[in-house]
């Protein structure tokens, strides 16, 4: 469990706090979306998960342990953060490189690590890319091997800061994947994102940030109904609920047989039935 109890932060001693007054629960084996707009402090929220930044007042725990009193070295084998420009944390001349020091890093050797290093470049389709220095690779490629950097030691929290940014079609569905995977393991899944879109995959529990503090916390489905506090956050209201409104405007909704719901839409669309 990652417990935040009465936390604030500001960067500059003369500066305006951050984060205000944040109170927070991550329970084991759940998956929990953190939104709002830029600048609002996510970021900062989630290096407070590992140690890397410290409350200025009130504490942060992981698994029980105050983040004060922790080596961040030590806090980064259970928490592991995805940041959202991946490319600034690598730094070996080549993608399977850059593995084997993670892995040696976490207590890794010999044919152990030789085997969970092919382990991971097949798991995340890296195995052509394997002798690529890191910054040669797409933003989507340098996005997968952050992921896969991140889950190569088996960390017990991951903390994923916009993953979907600049994902195709199968990557995005490689994430899904993956994160359907930790979850299985009864672990834990924080989703930093603006894409409410993806946040289908999951129907997560949502906490929003405004200017550091948290302005709502509930179900995803919750959230949707609240079109205003998605409008007054600089979020956009999925395709799929703006659907759905349209539809139950029209006197249909969740009982409307699928053809039904098809017409509605055909209609609304201003296109022929044979579209
Ligand atoms: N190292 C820093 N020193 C001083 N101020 C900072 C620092 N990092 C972030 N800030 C400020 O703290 C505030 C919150 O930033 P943060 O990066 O946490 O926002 P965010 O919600 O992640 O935004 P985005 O959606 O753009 O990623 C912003 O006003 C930002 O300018
Ligand atoms: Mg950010």
């Amino acid at each position: 469990m990652i417990e935040f109890r009465n936390v604030w932060f500001k960067y500059d001693e003369e500066g305006d706090f951050i984060l205000r007054n944040i109170n927070l629960t991550i329970k084991r084996g759940e998956v929990i979306s953190i939104l709002g707009d830029n600048g609002s402090g996510k970021t900062t929220l989630i290096k407070h998960m590992n140690g890397l930044l410290k409350p200025t007042k009130g504490d942060v725990y992981v698994d029980g342990e105050n983040t004060r009193d922790k080596p961040i070295s030590e806090l980064s084998r259970k928490v592991a953060i995805v940041f959202q420009y991946p490319e600034k944390m690598f730094f070996s001349p080549s993608v399977e490189e850059e593995l084997k020091a993670t892995l040696k890093n976490f207590g890794l050797e010999g044919e152990e690590l030789n085997n969970r290093l092919e382990e991971i470049l097949e798991e995340f389709r890296l195995v052509d890319l394997r002798d690529r220095t890191p910054f040669s690779l797409s933003g989507g490629e340098q996005r997968r091997l952050s992921i896969a950097i991140a889950l190569s030691w088996d960390p017990d929290y991951v903390i994923l800061d916009e993953p979907t940014t600049g994902l195709d079609g199968y990557s995005r569905r490689d994430l899904t994947k993956t994160i359907e995977k930790v979850l299985a393991k009864n672990k834990t899944v924080v989703i930093v994102t603006h894409d409410l879109e993806y946040l289908f995959e999951f129907a997560p529990r949502v906490i929003l940030l405004s200017r550091g503090a948290i302005v709502f916390q509930g179900s995803f489905k919750e959230l949707l109904e609240n079109e205003d506090v998605i409008m007054r956050n600089g979020l956009e209201s999925p395709k799929i609920s703006m659907l759905m409104k349209v539809v139950r405007r029209d006197g249909g909704g969740c009982g409307m047989r699928y053809s039904e719901l098809l017409s509605v839409i055909i209609e609304r669309l201003g296109c022929s039935e044979d579209v």
